[in-house]
């Protein structure tokens, strides 16, 4: 029944509607809560889900972020999903996919009449240098075309919330949208579909120069840790296949995924 604490609020009626033609590439379900939706997500692709499977949770007990992060999330106060997403053998292969993603949702935030969101690589979505949401990629294993989309999008902030975590965050709410749950997710999985198309068919070449477009970073000094490196730069960008790009004192550094952490050198913006 709805409305009790073991079901989700999200009207997934009002999503379909929202979604319109789109609503046929998706099979979404809501739950008001689970451990983790992309621990969910890997579990239900192993059984042979479909490529569209989305689960959104109100709630996650184990939400994961990068770099073995914990990522929290309450009822109202955030969009949390995920996206079994499945690539055909004549497609690219999924290697860049985070980024993709953040081509997906800044174009979702425009949709939405949101100015001003950036991109930090490789795959945080920021607005003024604070973080709206978060992407989590993961492969299903052994099967390397299948891929778990989680997103974690904040909707705004809960007001108990640390004051440093409060100062690097930021809502929806917060730059105006009055949009419902069900809208920003609908608004989220058809721009999700439109890049993943694209993305299918020309690789993250044919969503660089949009990826670019939204760099936070591009060519500021930057600080990059994790994995046993430790380089200040200038950012450049990022290549072909997403690849980032650092010319250091020592040379141009190239950055290929693994678990690093990218922030401004100390003095720079942003
Ligand atoms: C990050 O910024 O570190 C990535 C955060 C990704 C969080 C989302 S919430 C939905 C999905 N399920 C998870 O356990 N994590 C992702």
């Amino acid at each position: 029944m709805a409305g009790t604490l073991y079901e989700s609020s999200l009207d997934i009626a009002a999503v379909a509607a929202a979604l319109g033609k789109l609503a046929r590439r998706f099979d979404v379900d809501a739950v008001a809560e689970c451990d983790s939706t992309n621990s969910r997500l890997l579990t239900l692709a192993e059984t042979g889900a479909a490529s569209g499977s989305v689960l959104v949770s109100d709630r996650q007990t184990a939400g994961r972020g990068r770099r073995g992060h914990t990522w929290h999330s309450a009822p109202d106060d955030s969009l949390t999903f995920s996206v079994l997403w499945r690539f055909g053998p004549e497609s690219s292969a999924p290697t860049a996919l985070s980024l993709a993603v953040g081509v997906a949702l800044a174009d979702a935030m425009d949709n939405l009449r949101i100015d001003g969101v950036a991109l930090k690589w490789p795959n945080d979505v920021l607005h003024a240098g604070r973080k709206l949401a978060g992407i989590l990629v993961e492969l299903q294993p052994g099967n390397t075309r299948s891929a778990v989309i989680g997103v974690g999008l904040n909707l705004r902030l809960p007001e108990n919330l640390p004051a440093d975590v409060a100062q690097t965050a930021i809502g929806l709410d917060s730059l105006g949208s009055r949009a419902s749950r069900e809208e920003v997710l609908a608004i989220t999985l058809a721009s999700l579909a439109r890049t993943l198309d694209n993305y299918a068919a020309g690789g993250f070449a044919a969503l660089r120069a949009a990826w670019l477009s939204r760099h936070a970073f591009q060519n500021q000094s930057v600080r990059i840790t994790g994995d046993g490196v430790d380089s200040v730069g200038t950012c450049l960008g990022i290549d072909q296949d997403g690849a980032l790009l650092v010319a250091t004192a020592s040379g141009l550094k190239k950055i290929i995924g693994g678990e690093v952490s990218l922030r401004a050198a100390a003095g720079a913006l942003p």
